[in-house]
């Protein structure tokens, strides 16, 4: 049994999300250590956490959430989210840019960070990421979601798009020019450098979507719960981890 396997038998609070090649493998880590706090009530601040898909979710778990985007629309969203949901006190909504973020959050302030799919369209990742690292406190957790290089790569080449998938293979931010929608990707390495360059302590890195963009959509709708349970099997594992669409590091804050 993994110890994914081990987290889901344990739901604690946080029984509502639903499990989607998306979200399962992040909600299996973000879980463990909700467990592992027990029932306390955490201050969780969400970086470009958008609409609100985790921040709503953990707010329902009781726990309070700050989530701050560049975006009044995704924020406008993540409100009306939060009403409807019943957790509107416990979602603050803050718009501002990432880059920006170290004047915006209180240092020391936070037990659970989240900044997923964000680090790959900011100005400089380094100095994000070291305010995240200055929000949590210590002993506090960190969970980072990142684009993944070698997902793009075969993508690309798999769609007959050969040039680019050069180019991204080539480029030392494995971004794929001035039309690329994202600034840059990562392997785990790299990744866990950033990290660890901001004082934190890589725990775990799992892949995010190691086979969900690659499947017919007739397999990957027709089979959710069996592709939901393959991803997770396969999300620790080399190769297949490094092959994944996206990266989720577990970090923390030395206490
Ligand atoms: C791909 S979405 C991810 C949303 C959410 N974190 C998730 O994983 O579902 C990226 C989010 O980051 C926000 N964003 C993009 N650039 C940003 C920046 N420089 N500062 C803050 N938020 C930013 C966008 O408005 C958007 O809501």
């Amino acid at each position: 049994m993994t110890r994914l396997d081990r987290v889901e038998q344990t739901r604690g609070r946080l029984a509502g999300p639903s499990l989607t090649p998306r979200t399962a493998v992040i909600w299996s880590v973000l879980r463990a250590e909700l467990d592992r706090r027990g029932d306390t009530d955490l201050t969780v601040l969400d970086v470009g956490g958008g609409t609100g898909g985790f921040a709503v979710p953990l707010a329902q778990a009781g726990h309070r959430v700050t989530v701050v985007d560049a975006s009044p629309d995704a924020l406008a969203a993540l409100t009306r989210r939060a009403a409807e949901a019943g957790v509107a006190d416990r979602v603050r909504a803050v718009q501002g840019d990432g880059d920006a973020l170290a004047a915006l959050v209180e240092p020391g302030s936070a037990d659970l960070v989240l900044c997923h799919a964000v680090l790959e369209v900011v100005d400089d990742p380094a100095p994000v990421v070291a305010a995240l690292a200055a929000a949590l406190r210590p002993g506090g957790a960190a969970s980072v979601l990142v684009a993944g290089r070698a997902a793009a790569v075969l993508g690309r080449a798999m769609n007959g798009h050969l040039d680019v998938a050069a180019t991204l293979a080539a480029d030392p931010a494995g971004a794929a020019g001035p039309r690329d929608t994202l600034r840059r990707r990562y392997d785990a390495e790299g990744a866990a450098a950033l990290l660890a360059a901001a004082g934190l302590v890589v725990e775990e890195i799992h892949g995010v979507r190691v086979l969900a963009d690659l499947l017919p959509a007739a397999v990957a709708d027709g089979q959710p719960a069996a592709l939901v349970e393959l991803e997770r099997a396969l999300a620790a594992r080399a190769p297949w981890r490094d092959l994944a669409a996206q990266l989720h590091l577990f970090a923390r804050r030395p206490a």
